[in-house]
């Protein structure tokens, strides 16, 4: 890994003190531009930091955030009251109430990686942990990547036997109509202590009773097609046993949501080891995508009236697509440098790498990107077809081309690449 900088402007202010800012690169890609905090001449400068939320962040070779994420962090679109995610998110609510549930919809996406990986159970291998996936601030902190990185907290400060927290969380992923690196999830739990439930027929059976006695609606969503859902085992390392449920959308199956019975070494850690209990966490865009039959993930970044307008606190509505702007798909083929001239001897390309060039390139212009494979001849061979569509207005083929040519061109000076076509 390569972490450069490269200073932009050198800057003295009165007396005593300099500023320095510039830009920071971590393999290549630009991840942040940074300012030196003002320093005494006498004394060493400060380490480079980052500024997130009021706090400063120091860097390190772990740094990985871009700065089309980070200005993200304000939107906080859960809580906008006529945003499609805040009125989903106050439906399912609305079936949680309190005083047995509370609510938690304002912490902050920074966390520790103990919070989000460790106190969860996450083996120190684990695939999430990596930087290809994960947005790291540094080598000890994340944006988290789901709201379970506040289940042991949750849990250890007592104040309720179930919660909600809604939340934005981050991950390096793929770009498409249902991937977007920011998303917004609910995490929802519920304990019983064992020995309170006993005089009333066991744990199970007051489960049982209290989903009874759950608030029921009868909304279907503005889908005209029949909702299809499974069931589907699964492994998270904090449940056992787990379970996904997946939503049939556009021709795939879709996970919506995981959940399971929670591991018993969390309420042990939290120091409540009589209690046992289930938990799940939900993505509030698919639910929001099936209930107002939102065809792409980006739009609920939009600030367009014509898509915020649609929508009422409160209300379940259909949304109707202002018009379906052409798209224009542009292809890049390259070679990835030899090992053997790479730097260090190892060459890493992740296609999360090529995710992340695009969406600092063309953010919300880029609709899908996809990655074929060519026939390997020793030195590896990438090729992406890049789908460029803006949902607001008609893309001009000058425009795409030059987002294409930026995008070629932070891969030859970043990545060292060999374009092919
Ligand atoms: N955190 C998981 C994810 O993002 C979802 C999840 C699974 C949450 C199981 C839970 C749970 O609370 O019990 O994929």
């Amino acid at each position: 890994m390569r972490l450069a900088f490269t200073p932009r402007n050198l800057s003295r202010t009165s007396g005593a003190f300099v500023g320095l800012s510039g830009v920071i690169r971590v393999r290549g890609i630009t991840q942040f531009r940074f300012q030196w905090r003002k320093y005494s001449t006498k004394e060493p400068p400060s380490p480079p930091t980052i500024q997130l939320e009021g706090r400063h962040y120091l860097i390190d070779e772990w740094t990985n955030l871009s700065s089309h994420i980070s200005s993200a962090l304000p939107r906080k679109l859960h809580l906008q009251p006529s945003h499609p995610l805040s009125i989903t998110r106050r439906l399912i609510e609305s079936r949680f109430p309190g005083p047995t549930y509370q609510y938690h919809n304002d912490l902050s996406p920074i966390v520790s990686v103990h919070q989000n990986f460790d106190s969860l159970g996450f083996p120190i291998n684990h695939p999430g942990r990596s930087r290809t996936d994960t947005y790291y601030i540094n080598k000890d902190t994340v944006l988290r990547t789901h709201t379970s990185a506040h289940q042991a907290d949750t849990f250890r400060s007592g104040t309720s036997d179930g919660f909600l927290i809604s939340a934005d969380v981050y991950r390096r992923d793929a770009i498409d109509r249902s991937h977007y690196p920011i998303f917004h999830q609910m995490e929802g739990a519920r304990m019983w202590s064992r020995d309170a439930c006993k005089a009333r027929g066991g744990v199970p059976a007051v489960i049982r009773e209290e989903i009874e006695s759950m608030p029921k609606h009868g909304i279907n969503g503005a889908s005209e097609e029949p909702l299809r859902v499974r069931w589907v085992e699964a492994y998270f390392p904090f449940t056992s046993p787990s379970w996904e449920l997946e939503v049939y959308w556009q021709g795939n199956w879709l996970e919506l949501l995981g959940c399971g019975v929670v591991q018993q070494s969390l309420p042990k850690n939290a120091d409540i080891p009589d209690k046992i209990g289930w938990a799940f966490g939900v993505g509030l865009e698919r639910i929001a995508m099936l209930l107002f039959g939102i065809p792409d993930i980006r739009l609920f970044w939009s600030l367009d009236k014509r898509f915020l307008e649609q929508f009422k606190e409160g209300e379940i509505s259909r949304f109707v697509p202002f018009s379906k702007f052409p798209s224009c798909y542009k292809d890049v083929a390259f070679w990835l440098p030899s090992s053997s001239s790479a730097a260090g001897g190892q060459v890493s390309f992740h296609e999360n790498d090529m995710m992340e060039i695009v969406r600092n390139v063309a953010g919300d212009l880029a609709e899908d990107v996809d990655e074929f494979t060519h026939p390997n001849t020793g030195r590896k061979s990438l090729c992406f077809r890049i789908n460029y569509r803006s949902l607001e207005r008609t893309l001009k083929n000058d425009e795409a081309n030059s987002l294409q040519k930026a995008v070629k061109r932070v891969l030859v000076e970043e990545f060292g690449v060999e374009v092919r076509g």
